[in-house]
């Protein structure tokens, strides 16, 4: 890095959001971006499955998220096809395949109902599906399959191939890519300045971005209560492998809930099948288990019998960054010069491009838009919280 150098911007995560907002922010003009990461583009997106569904993985409440997701899902094919360019020719495997969500027995059936009976209450394009209808349109799904939801706009993209586009991309547009951690935030008279960098390298800059994904709150020097704990979420996920002679094994993403777990099983076109994944809260271990491993492969057998016969390729763990309302935090933080792009839970590979409009926005011009107002990290500020306690 050039020593004595200033940028813009400096981005504290060099994971999917955290390139992202940087490519856009040098796009619209800031020339001198940082983004400082031990290993860029090795966070959870690297492991996620890509699924791209504000539909199918609404949960009751959540309302707000969807009106974001879905900004998102509508922005993503030009986004992608941007980004091909911008990296000169790098293809991110956005796919609009659909998805349908199933049931495997009455209870989940009743459960699938009842969240169809929301999507039609939001307005949402959801058809429901008989058992055999949903077997017709996938015709690899077991035979005990009790009915579904077709959502046509759910689509997919390839999160490994994004990674790789936007680090091109960013480099393309002049930003820095630097290998170092950042260690320390520095904060000088009430405003935060720049980061100590485990090189021994100091950086000043106009506006730090911290996209630190779980880790974000753990910087040191962060002051007490500018960011809320933000917690890892483990998931596990497989990756197999479909042989020429068994495609089109599926044609559009499967998701279920199988005895409570939720389930969900990714086609690529170049015969990758990703099936995922856990939910576990312990901390931040990224260790395969042997029980993760084995839940997910027996619910997917239970789901697509034929899947067993698939060469298994992959096993990965990543973790969810996780703010306590599961929302993402996007903006300016309560301290100045510090703006927050983090807690995306299970939605970051969906938010990246909303995300990085937005952000990008603000950083350039000092205004945070309409769409991330409900998101801003002063919602879990002390000062707020006690007040919205006592009213
Ligand atoms: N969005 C999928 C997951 O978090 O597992």
């Amino acid at each position: 890095m050039p020593s004595g150098s200033h940028p813009d911007v400096l981005v504290i995560g060099g994971g999917i959001i955290g390139l992202a907002v940087a490519w856009r922010t040098a796009r619209r003009g800031l020339r001198n971006v940082i983004v400082v990461d031990p290993e860029h583009g090795h966070g959870a997106a690297g492991v996620a499955a890509g699924m791209l569904a504000p539909v199918t993985e609404l949960q009751y409440g959540e309302e707000p998220l969807l009106r974001l997701g879905m900004a998102s899902n509508e922005r993503y094919q030009g986004f992608a096809a941007e980004l091909t360019e911008a990296s000169g020719g790098l293809d991110t495997g956005y796919r609009r395949c659909g998805t349908i969500a199933v049931a495997q027995d009455s209870d989940d059936r009743a459960e699938l109902r009842e969240l169809h009976a929301f999507h039609r209450r939001l307005g949402l394009d959801s058809t429901w599906l008989t058992g055999r209808e949903a077997r017709k349109l996938e015709p690899m799904l077991a035979p005990g399959v009790r009915g579904g939801l077709h959502v046509a706009d759910d689509h997919q993209v390839d999160p490994r191939r994004l990674l790789v586009a936007l680090s091109a991309a960013c480099e393309r547009a002049g930003v820095l890519l630097h290998r170092a951690e950042a260690v320390e935030l520095l904060v000088e008279d009430g405003r935060a300045t720049g980061a100590r960098l485990s090189t021994g390298e100091t950086v000043s800059a106009g506006q730090v971005l911290l996209a630190a994904g779980p880790h974000s709150h753990r910087l040191p020097g962060l002051p007490e209560g500018v960011l809320p704990a933000i917690r890892p979420v483990k998931g596990q996920i497989l990756r197999l492998r479909v042989p020429d002679a068994y495609r089109p094994f599926l044609s559009r993403n499967v998701r279920a809930v199988v005895r409570g777990r939720h389930l969900y099983v990714v086609p690529r076109e170049n015969g990758e099948l990703v099936v995922g994944a856990t939910t576990e809260e312990q901390g931040y271990d990224t260790t395969v288990t042997a029980g993760g491993v084995y839940e997910l492969l027996r619910d997917a057998h239970e789901l697509i019998p034929g899947i067993t016969e698939l060469p298994l390729v992959e096993t990965a763990a990543g973790l969810r960054p996780g703010s306590p309302d599961n929302a993402p935090l996007l903006g300016p933080t309560s301290l100045p010069g510090l703006v927050a792009a983090t807690g995306h839970y299970r939605n970051g590979v969906l938010l990246t491009p909303v995300t990085a409009d937005l952000l990008s926005e603000y950083l350039t011009t000092g205004e945070l838009p309409d769409p991330a107002q409900p998101f801003t990290p002063t919602r879990f500020s002390p000062a707020r919280l006690s007040t919205k306690a006592s009213a």
